[in-house]
């Protein structure tokens, strides 16, 4: 097994391993520590089956059931063996989606930080790739916290902030939930602007996404300039790696570490990707210098 560096901000190929043939713990630690080092891993070439996937993301820890607006898709696109993974993709059949998110352009996010607990990683399985477009971007949030401005980064401190459970990273009102009419008042999970990994204690920025986002205990203009600023510093800066899809691509990623997000792609591709993802533990709050 051969791990190289994707770029200088984020990202690491692994190459020479095939992981529907399973591999050992030596394999494994030197996966995990790379996965940790480089907060994206990246597997070309695999041919995988949905328990095959899901034996090679539960090797990172146990996973997580769908979220319940995902179920339905699931049971209609899986079997008893793809039962914890679920399904991305443009495609309809039946006049029915086959999977989530469509085919628009999915905002910069974190995973399921609505949660208490938000997943530790996520993983994604090119099943079935457009030939181009829907590239998916990753930014560091360690570097994030490295680089940013000494008064940003003062601004920040100790607080914490809301992250909204109410849409998709596509803009969709998720099954059961009202449109938000106040952020201080929306439903979702509060969390450290800035945490300490509890796997390396390296202190990384968590914001989760821009919609409905909200300090905590600031007035709400005071709350929207503070994240205007930390996105535009996010999105504008070079600490990203943008995955340009081909079939049997594995990706896993640390969500504690990493935004991600997709651009948008030519609807008359198919593309259906194959998702798992892995429970997460409690995020401690990063001291404030
Ligand atoms: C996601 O945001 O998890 C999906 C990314 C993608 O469709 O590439």
């Amino acid at each position: 097994m051969q791990i190289n560096p994707i770029n200088d901000a984020i990202g690491a190929r692994v190459d020479g391993i095939d992981l529907a043939a399973g591999f050992d713990d030596a394999a494994f630690a030197a996966m995990h520590r790379a996965w940790l080092d480089h907060c994206v891993l990246l597997f070309r070439g695999q041919t995988l089956t949905p328990k095959q996937l899901t034996a090679f993301a539960a090797r990172f820890g146990p996973l997580e059931p769908p979220p319940a607006s995902e179920k339905d898709l699931r049971d209609d696109a899986g079997s008893d063996d793809a039962k914890d993974m679920w399904i991305i993709s443009n495609v309809i059949e039946n006049g029915k989606a086959i999977g989530a998110l469509g085919d628009g352009e999915a905002e910069w996010h974190s995973d399921m930080t609505y949660l208490d607990i938000p997943p530790t990683a996520s993983v994604l399985y090119g099943h079935e790739v457009p030939p181009h477009g829907a590239n998916t971007w990753f930014a560091n949030m360690y570097q994030a916290c490295e680089k940013m401005p000494a008064d940003l980064r003062g601004a920040i401190g100790d607080r914490r902030a809301l992250h909204n459970s109410s849409y998709t990273s596509a803009g969709e009102l998720r099954k059961g939930m009202d449109a938000v009419m106040d952020v201080r008042e929306a439903p979702g999970a509060v969390h450290p602007m800035v945490i300490q990994h509890p796997e390396n204690g390296r202190d990384a920025l968590f914001l989760g996404r821009r919609t409905n986002a909200y300090v905590k205990e600031m007035e709400v203009a005071d709350s929207e300039t503070l994240l205007d600023r930390l996105w535009d510093y996010c999105v504008g800066s070079d600490f990203t790696y943008a995955h340009e899809w081909q079939r049997g691509d594995v990706l896993i990623w640390d969500n504690r570490a990493t935004l991600h997000r997709r651009d948008a792609f030519d609807p008359s591709h198919r593309r259906i990707l194959w998702r798992c993802q892995i429970s997460g533990t409690a995020l401690p709050s990063a001291h404030a210098d």
